[in-house]
C-alpha cells in the first residue's frame, strides 16, 4: 500500500530554545521567512504524503492557525488583492489534508505519536521531528521510503554521531548493510559513549508500520522519565525487521539556539533570491566583529 500520512509531534515545550518559544510553538521559528514547520511539510508533500496528522499541545492554536485560511491577515491581503504573500503556505495547504490530534501532557515522542493511532489507523506511516531540517540531500523522507518499498519494515533515518553527542540520541546496533538499507538488531535510547552500540543515531524521519501502536501502548516510561519511541522500536524487533537509512546531506538541530541559527545562515545562503546579499552581510558583520 503507498505511503500516504505523516505524523508531525510539534508538542514539545521548547525548553532549549526560551524563551523565544514562551510564546511562539519552536516550531512555529522562523528559517529567514518560513517557519520551520513549513519546511517539513514541504519535504512531506515533496515525496508524495497526502495526509499530514499533527501532534499539537492544547495551547498550540497557532500552527493550525498558520496551515489556515481562516485568518484575519488572509482576509485583508485578499481585500487588498495581495493574497500572493501567503502562496508557498496557501499552496501547501492546497495538496494536502490537514488533521490535528492533541498531546494533553508532554510524555516523550512516544507517547505522542501513540496519540495519532486513530487518525493513522492500520497503516505504514512517516513520522517527521520539525526538529531536524535536512539540506543538501535528496528529499530524506523519500529516500527512507524508498527502502520501505523494498522491505515493507520500519525504517529509521541514521546519521554518523559524534562521541560528545551520543548520550542525545536514539543509538542502532547495525549489522548487515545492502543497498544503503542497514539491518537493526538492536536500539538505545540516550545511551553513554561507553554503552553505545554503534556511533549511528536516529535522525528525525522515521517510516513505521503500524504494529507499534500496540507496542507504544504499554511502553513504560524510559530515558528521561519519558515514553520513548526509541524503546517500542527496540520492542517491534521481536515482532518484524526493521531497516535503517544513513541519510546524506547535512542535518540542522532546529531546537536549539545555535541550530536554529546555523539553519538560518545555510537556508539563506542556499536561496537563490538572497544567497549573494547573506554571504555579504555575513562577511560584513565578521569583519565588524573582529575590529571590535
Ligand atoms: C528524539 C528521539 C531520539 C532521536 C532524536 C533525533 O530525541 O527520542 O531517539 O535520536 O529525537 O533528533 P529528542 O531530541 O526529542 O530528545
Amino acid at each position: 500500500m503507498k505511503l500516504r500520512k505523516a505524523v508531525i509531534p510539534a508538542a514539545g515545550l521548547g525548553t532549549r530554545i526560551l524563551p523565544a518559544s514562551k510564546v511562539v510553538p519552536k516550531e512555529l521559528l522562523p528559517l529567514v521567512d518560513r517557519p520551520v514547520i513549513h519546511y517539513i511539510v514541504e519535504e512531506a508533500l515533496q515525496a508524495g504524503f497526502t495526509d499530514i496528522i499533527f501532534v499539537t499541545a492544547p495551547d498550540k492554536d497557532l500552527i493550525r492557525n498558520y496551515f489556515s485560511t481562516s485568518t484575519n491577515l488572509t482576509r485583508i491581503l485578499v481585500n487588498a488583492g495581495k493574497e500572493h504573500l501567503l502562496d508557498s503556505v496557501t499552496s501547501l495547504m492546497e495538496s494536502a489534508r490537514f488533521t490535528y490530534v492533541q498531546q494533553a501532557i508532554p510524555l516523550g515522542l512516544g507517547h505522542a505519536v501513540l496519540m495519532a493511532r486513530e487518525a493513522v489507523g492500520n497503516e505504514a506511516f512517516a513520522v517527521l521531528l520539525p526538529d531536524d531540517l535536512i539540506l543538501d540531500a535528496q528529499n530524506s523522507i523519500q529516500l527512507l521510503a524508498q527502502v520501505h518499498a523494498r522491505t515493507l519494515t520500519s525504517v529509521l533515518a541514521v546519521q554518523t554521531i559524534t562521541q560528545d553527542l551520543i548520550s542525545s540520541y536514539g543509538i542502532i546496533r547495525p549489522s548487515a548493510e545492502q543497498d544503503c538499507a542497514i539491518k537493526v538488531s538492536g536500539l538505545v535510547e540516550k545511551p553513554t559513549a561507553k554503552e553505545a552500540p554503534s556511533n549511528l543515531g536516529v535522525v528525525g524521519r522515521y517510516i513505521l508500520t503500524p504494529k507499534i501502536f500496540d507496542l507504544l501502548e504499554d511502553t513504560s516510561p524510559g530515558a528521561g522519565n519519558e515514553i520513548q519511541l526509541t524503546d517500542a522500536l527496540h520492542r517491534l524487533l521481536e515482532h518484524e525487521d526493521i531497516y535503517a537509512r544513513n541519510l546524506p546531506g547535512t542535518r540542522y538541530d532546529t531546537g536549539s539556539p545555535l541550530g536554529l541559527l546555523k539553519a538560518n545562515i545555510a537556508v539563506a545562503l542556499r536561496r537563490k533570491d538572497l544567497s549573494s546579499q547573506a554571504a555579504l552581510a555575513l562577511s560584513e558583520e565578521l569583519t565588524m566583529t573582529k575590529r571590535c
